[in-house]
Order: C-alpha cells, then structure tokens, then sequence
C-alpha cells in the first residue's frame, strides 16, 4: 500500500516515527510529509531514513514533480498523526500553504487523523466543531486515548498508541489487514495482573511500590489484538493507565478484557486463581508486596509525641508466582514472570534474574533492570527471556508494547 504520513507539530511527533517504522515493517511504502513546525521535534534525517524517502514541507521543493497534487493523487491512504488543533482547523478551512494541506486537497483515498493536543484544546468548541466537519466530509478522526499528556497532567487527547492507528487506519482501506497482527492467541484464555499491590498499615496507610501498571497493561492489549480472550487483574494503577484502559475498553476493538480492580497482594491472589483455573496463559507482570504488616486495626494509628514510631510487624506473602509455577492450576498452563532487578555486589541484573527463574519454576521470566530512571513509569522497556532453567530464550527493547509483543512470540511457542 502506499501511504502518505503527514506530521504536525506536536510533541507526540516523536511517536510518528515509530508509526512509520510500523507501517515499513509491514510491507507498506511510507512517504512522510511533516509540516514546518514538526521538524521543529523530529528532524527530516530520521523520517528519511527510515522511510527510504525524500522529505519536504514545502510545494516549490520539486515543481517539475507538482507532488503537491501527484503525492496526494497516488496514495492509497493518508495519515495524519499527530493532528493538531491548528492543523485540524486549517483543513476545516481548506487552506492549502504547505505541502500537507495541499497534498489533503489532492486526495481521493481514505484520510485518517489521529489527533493529539491538550485536553482542554481537545474539549474547546472550535476543535470539537472542526472534527464534526472532517467527519462530515468522509474524514476519519480516531478518538484520542485518554492518558498521561505532555507533562504530569492526564486526560483524552493523548496519542493513541502507533500499533492502534496503524491498525484503524489500515483496516479502513483493507478490513483483512487486520489480520496483519497475527492471531496466534485466537481461542486462548490469557490472565495478566498489573500495577502494584497495596499492603494496608491501617485504614488510611500502606505499603506499595512504584509500579504504574503500564507493562502489564501493554500485555493485555497486545494479547486482545492477538485474539485472545484477556482477563486483566489490576492493582492500582496509575490514574493516566486506567484511563487507557477505559479509553481502550470503550473503543470497539482496541481492548476487550475484562478487568478485575484489586488492592492487596491477597485480593490479587484471589482474583489471578479464579480466573487462573481456565488459562492457558497467567502473565504476573504486578510488583506484589513480598511482606504484609501482621495486623490491620481498624483505626488509625495514633503518632505519639516523643516516642519513636511504633514497629510495623511484618509478614511474609505468598508467592502467587511460584504458587501457579509449582501447583499448575491447569495442565498445560504456561506461566510467566517479571523480575525486576538491579545488580548488586552480589551479581549483575541477569545473574539475580537467573536464580529468580531457577527458583520461581515458571515457564518463562521477563528480568528488566529498573532503578535510575528506567523500568517504572516509564513508556520503554527492555527485558532478558529466560526460560525455567535459567537459559536466555530472547530479548526484547522498545516500547513496553514491543516488549509485550515479544513475551508474547516467546509464549506462543510454549502454547500447546
Ligand atoms: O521475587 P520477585 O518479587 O522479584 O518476583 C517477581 C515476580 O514474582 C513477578 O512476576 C511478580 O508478579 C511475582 N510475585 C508474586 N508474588 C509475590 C512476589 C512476586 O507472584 N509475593
């Protein structure tokens, strides 16, 4: 297919460039048309590269050519992403300035916006208005996810993942290319449990951990789109990554789990066996409490001044990992962890994640080292694959949605 990818100045510009490096991997010719202010935050150099293309904004850059009309006449299909409010408006309006605009005028085939911009330009009357008529005239605006935004605000008008446009996109023009994710977890039943678990002190303390959940959440979309049937065992995740998840449920398509919301190591438990008993898959991407205060008083405990704070007793949690490793709730389940590590006097990252596996008897152990900056919070990731003996299997980088492709290439090949 050949596809036009128009990009507009916004700071999710960055993740145009992992859409274009999709849109290659899957067989497509790409030629990117960015306007002024986008190579403001990507250069041209990368689009080129990576696309194999030249790259311009501007109409008087091959006038023997007139790309402004033949770019937009040859495409099969055109995709703007980011789309911004201003970009959004001067469609509307039909201007034709740069290379984008024009090339939109050109085109005959099916435009698809994937637009990105605060919530509160998002929500105003003028771009809500715009989007209206886009649609109106045949455009196909994909709704923004909803999630965390430039800074530490969070609200629709995030980006939605590339994996997610490329497939709405692509599945206009040509429904079977959907098929383009392979479904090789059609029929399957897949849990996965996510975020970090919650050990109450008393009614309003606990103890947790950073895990924003994201890692697993990535598991299950890729495991949705995969065809599998995904039950997603949250615990506490980051406010923008359930709005993900909401956004994702609430677009056909994009999500269908269901989703169990958990607290506790033992509600975690609970919710992994239930739905564990029917699995082919249980995925324990959560960072779960290895200790619990003892007691739990159903009132608050009380600082007394002038003595020291009073000792948390502490006691051990069971090991839901090694539990389902050990115990195999099914026959035939395959079991996966995470292991979080840092090196150590002791032993690097994959030494500690070796006894892990060792130890733990799951299938299949995803070690990432975390700590200074990376692992938590974070929309990358890159994980070592061992299997149950400690062996490396594979190894993934990317965006935690790569990574939980790869985990999931990694357990297709354990499926029966
Ligand atoms: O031992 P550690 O917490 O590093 O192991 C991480 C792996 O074990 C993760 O897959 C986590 O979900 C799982 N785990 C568990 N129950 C615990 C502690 C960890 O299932 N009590």
């Amino acid at each position: 297919m050949r596809i036009l990818l128009g990009v507009t100045g916004g700071i999710a510009a960055y993740k145009a460039v992992l859409l274009l490096r999709l849109l290659r991997e899957q067989g497509h010719a790409v030629r990117v048309i960015p306007t002024r202010s986008a190579l403001e935050f990507v250069g041209a150099p990368t689009f080129e590269a990576l696309s194999g293309e030249p790259v311009s904004t501007e109409v008087f850059d091959d006038v023997p050519g007139v790309q402004h009309v033949a770019l937009g006449k040859g495409a099969d299909l055109v995709i703007v992403a980011p789309a911004t409010a201003d970009f959004m408006a001067r469609a509307v309006a039909g201007l034709a300035d740069d290379l984008l605009t024009t090339t939109l005028l050109a085109a005959r085939c099916p435009v698809v916006l994937a637009p990105a911009m605060h919530t509160e330009m998002w929500d105003h009357a003028a771009t809500r208005s715009n989007v209206a008529t886009l649609r109106e005239r045949g455009v196909h605006v994909i709704e923004p996810a909803s999630g965390r935004l430039t800074g530490v605000d969070t609200g629709p008008g995030r980006l939605p993942e590339p994996e997610d446009i490329a497939r709405e996109a692509l599945s206009l023009v040509d429904p079977s290319s959907v098929g383009a994710v392979p479904q090789d977890l059609a029929g399957r039943r897949v849990v996965v449990s996510a975020g970090g678990t919650r050990e109450p002190i008393d009614p309003v303390r606990f103890i947790g951990n950073r895990s924003s959940g994201r890692q697993g959440v990535a598991l299950a979309q890729a495991a949705a789109a995969r065809g599998a049937d995904v039950t997603l065992v949250a615990a506490n995740l980051a406010q923008d990554v359930t709005d993900q998840v909401d956004a994702a449920r609430g677009a056909a398509g994009r999500l269908a789990c269901s989703v169990v919301s958990v607290e506790s190591t033992a509600e975690l438990r609970s919710a992994v066996r239930a739905a564990g008993t029917e699995a082919d898959v249980v995925v324990m991407a959560a960072a779960v409490a290895d200790f619990r205060p003892a007691a739990t008083p159903d009132a608050k405990i009380k600082k007394v001044p002038g003595h020291g704070p009073a000792p948390i007793e502490l006691v051990e949690n069971p090991d839901i990992l090694a539990e389902l490793a050990h115990e195999r709730l099914r026959s035939d389940q395959v079991v996966v962890g995470f292991a979080a590590e840092t090196g150590d006097a002791s032993g690097s990252v994959l030494d500690h994640g070796r006894t892990k596996a060792r130890r733990k008897g799951a299938d299949l152990i995803a070690v990432n080292a975390v700590g200074s900056g990376r692992g938590f919070g974070t929309d990358s990731n890159e994980v070592t694959l061992l299997d149950g003996a400690g062996d490396v299997v594979g190894h993934a980088s990317g965006t935690k949605r790569e990574v939980a492709d790869a985990v999931w290439d990694a357990v297709v090949k354990l499926l029966p």
